[in-house]
């Protein structure tokens, strides 16, 4: 399918979930307040320097959606490891924050995010 829908109240405060589209896993997370706090204290960084508000929708802060696939060579990151507060690879020791920014390692650029949109205040299309 080139597009799914995904049910955000199926992912609880502080976690994951981890869906799939075109064969690749995307990470759907709803970030804690204290996670949001620290994500905006830090301004524009990664790789591009981006904000958070450069890779959420407006209104839904609390809900980032990245391709699951790191950008080095493409493991799937570790959730709620590393030391950023985000996401770690396994496979060459990328350190990712929780807006999927690219912080230490060899990972060239943040996680991507896809083309999606909220169809309601509950659902996001993807794709
Ligand atoms: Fe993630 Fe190399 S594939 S650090």
């Amino acid at each position: 399918l080139s597009t799914i829908e995904f049910d955000l109240t199926k992912v609880a405060e502080g976690m994951q979930v981890v869906i799939k589209w075109q064969g690749k896993p995307v990470f759907v997370r709803y970030r804690t307040p204290a996670e949001l706090a620290t994500i905006k204290a830090e301004g524009a960084v990664g790789s591009p320097p981006e904000t958070d508000a450069d890779r959420t929708k407006a209104g839904h802060e609390q809900f980032l959606v990245v391709i699951g696939s790191c950008t080095h060579l493409g493991c799937v990151p570790t959730f709620n490891s590393g030391d950023y507060g985000g996401w770690f690879c396994p496979c060459h020791g990328s350190h990712y924050d929780a807006s999927g920014r690219i912080r230490k390692g060899p990972a060239p650029r943040n996680l991507d995010v896809p083309t999606y949109e909220y169809v309601s205040d509950t659902r996001v299309r993807i794709g």
